[in-house]
C-alpha cells in the first residue's frame, strides 16, 4: 500500500449530490444485507462510509463488551486490531455517545493527549499526515452503542468534515447495525454450541422422558410461527436455536415429581413450576445472544396472555414474543404427545382448546398464525415422532 507513505494527498474531490448519496447508500445496503461474514460486512461499511463523507480512510470499530476492547478487521495489512475499549478517539466517542470532529489533528487542543498517543504516533511511524478526523458512535436495534465510525482526512477542498457528513454517515450506520448483528450471530453459533454443550454437561444429562424430539419439535414449530408472524429470518433462526432450551430447568426437578404417572398435587405442581425460573437462572448470565434469548424463553414460556401464567404473571405484550410463540408450541406438543401423566389428544380437541384459549392463555395473533401454518406444523409432528424415544 504505497499510499501510506504519501505525505498529504491533494484534496480535489467533491461532496456527493443528494441523488449520488442515495445511490451509494442503496448499493451498499443491498450488498451488506446479503453478506453473512462479519469481516466483509465491516469492510463494506468502511468503504461505504469513505464514499459517503469523501474521506481518505474510514474504519469501523466494534465494541467487544466481553473483552472490554474495541476491534476492527479492516485496517490495512492487519487481520484484527484490538485496543482497550476507552482508548483513542473511537473509545472516547463510544464512551460519551457523542460524535467528535477534529479539523486538524496537529492543531487540536481538546484531544491533544489522545491524538499524541494515537493518530500522531502512527503518522510518525508511517509518514501519513492525519488532518481532519470524524468519529461517530452507532447503535444496535436495542439502542445500545455497538461501535463507531472513524473517518480520516476529508478529500474535498474544504478539508474538514461537516454536520452534513455526520448526518449522512449516521443514517448509513443505522442501516448497517442490523447486518452487523446478524453476521455476529452467525459467527457466534459455533462458540455458542460449545457453551450449550458445556452447560448441559455441567448440569447432568436431562432425565425427563419427553426431551429428545419434544425440544426438536418445539424448535421447529416456533420457527414456523415466527415466520408466519412476519418476523425476520434471522430472528426466526435465533428463536429456533434458543427454544430447545425452554424446559432446561426440568433437570432440577426431582424424579418423583417429573416422572409421576398421575396428576400432580398442588404442592408438586408448585415444585414443577419452578422449572421456569431455574432455567432462567441457568442461562441468564451468559453473554451470548442465543443463550440470553434462551433465558427469556425458559422464563416466559408458561406465561399467559391474560396474566394467569407463571412465574411472573406477565400479561399481553409484556410477555416477550419469543415466550408467547414457544408457549403455544410447547402446549401443542405436550397435548399432541403421550406423557407419563396423560395420553395424546386428538387434533380436533387441541384445535378447539386453542380456539377457546385465543385471547386467554394465548396471544390471538399467535393462535391465528398457528391455524394458518397448521399443514407445516403437522408435517413436523409426523417427521419427528417419539417412537424411538419411547422404546428406550
Ligand atoms: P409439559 O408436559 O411439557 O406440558 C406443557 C404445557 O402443556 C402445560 O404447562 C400445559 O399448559 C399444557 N398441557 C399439558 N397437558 C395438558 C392437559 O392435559 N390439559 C391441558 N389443558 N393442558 C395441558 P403446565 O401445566 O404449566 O405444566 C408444566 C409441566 O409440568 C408439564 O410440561 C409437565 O412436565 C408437568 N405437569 C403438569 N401437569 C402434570 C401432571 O398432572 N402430572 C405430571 N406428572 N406432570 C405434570
Ligand atoms: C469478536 O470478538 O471477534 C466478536 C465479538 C463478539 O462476538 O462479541
Ligand atoms: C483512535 O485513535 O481513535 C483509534 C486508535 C488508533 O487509531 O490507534
Ligand atoms: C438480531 O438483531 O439479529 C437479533 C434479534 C433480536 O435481538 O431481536
Ligand atoms: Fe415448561
Ligand atoms: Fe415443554
Amino acid at each position: 500500500m504505497h499510499e501510506t507513505y504519501e505525505f498529504e494527498k491533494p484534496r480535489i474531490k467533491k461532496d456527493l449530490e443528494p441523488d449520488e448519496l442515495l445511490q451509494v447508500i442503496l448499493d451498499y445496503a443491498a450488498k451488506i444485507a446479503n453478506e453473512r461474514h462479519l469481516d466483509n460486512v465491516l469492510s463494506l461499511m468502511a468503504d461505504m462510509g469513505k464514499e459517503i463523507v469523501v474521506a481518505d480512510r474510514c474504519t469501523v470499530w466494534l465494541l467487544d463488551t466481553q473483552r472490554g476492547e474495541l476491534w476492527t478487521k479492516v485496517a490495512h495489512g492487519v487481520s484484527e486490531l484490538r485496543i482497550p475499549a476507552g482508548a483513542g478517539l473511537a473509545g472516547h466517542s463510544i464512551a460519551t455517545g457523542e460524535p467528535i470532529f477534529i479539523d486538524d489533528a496537529y492543531m487540536n487542543e481538546p484531544y491533544r493527549d489522545i491524538l499524541a498517543n494515537g493518530a500522531l504516533k502512527t503518522d510518525q511511524q508511517t509518514g501519513y499526515r492525519t488532518k481532519a478526523i470524524m468519529a461517530i458512535p452507532f447503535r444496535n436495534n436495542e439502542g445500545e452503542i455497538m461501535g463507531c465510525y472513524q473517518a480520516i482526512n476529508k478529500m474535498t477542498e474544504s478539508g474538514v468534515f461537516s454536520d452534513h457528513d455526520l448526518r449522512n454517515l449516521s443514517l448509513a450506520a443505522s442501516y448497517s447495525g442490523k447486518s452487523i448483528e446478524s453476521a455476529m450471530l452467525a459467527e457466534e453459533i459455533e462458540e455458542t454450541q460449545k457453551e450449550i454443550i458445556f452447560t448441559m454437561g455441567e448440569i447432568g444429562e436431562s432425565r425427563s422422558k419427553e426431551t429428545g424430539n419434544h425440544v426438536k419439535r418445539v424448535a421447529e414449530y416456533s420457527y414456523i410461527l415466527a415466520l408466519a408472524l412476519g418476523m425476520s429470518r434471522s430472528d426466526a433462526d435465533l428463536l429456533k436455536m434458543a427454544s430447545p432450551m425452554h424446559d432446561i430447568g426440568k433437570v432440577a426437578i426431582p424424579d418423583s415429581v417429573l416422572k409421576k404417572p398421575g396428576k400432580l398435587t398442588e404442592e408438586e405442581y408448585e415444585v414443577m413450576k419452578s422449572h421456569a425460573v431455574i432455567g432462567y437462572n441457568l442461562l441468564k448470565n451468559s453473554k451470548r445472544h442465543i443463550l440470553k434469548t434462551a433465558a427469556i424463553v425458559a422464563e416466559q414460556h408458561h406465561e399467559k396472555w391474560n396474566g394467569q401464567g407463571y412465574p411472573r404473571g406477565l400479561a399481553g405484550e409484556d410477555i416477550h414474543i419469543f415466550g408467547r410463540i414457544t408457549g403455544i408450541a410447547d402446549v401443542f406438543d405436550a397435548l399432541a404427545s403421550d406423557r407419563v401423566y396423560k395420553k395424546a389428544w386428538e387434533l380436533d380437541r387441541i384445535l378447539n382448546l386453542f380456539k377457546d384459549e385465543r385471547g386467554h392463555h394465548f396471544d390471538p395473533a399467535v393462535v391465528d398464525a398457528f391455524m394458518e401454518s397448521l399443514p407445516q406444523i403437522l408435517e413436523i409432528r409426523d417427521k419427528y415422532t417419539d417412537q424411538l424415544q419411547e422404546a428406550q
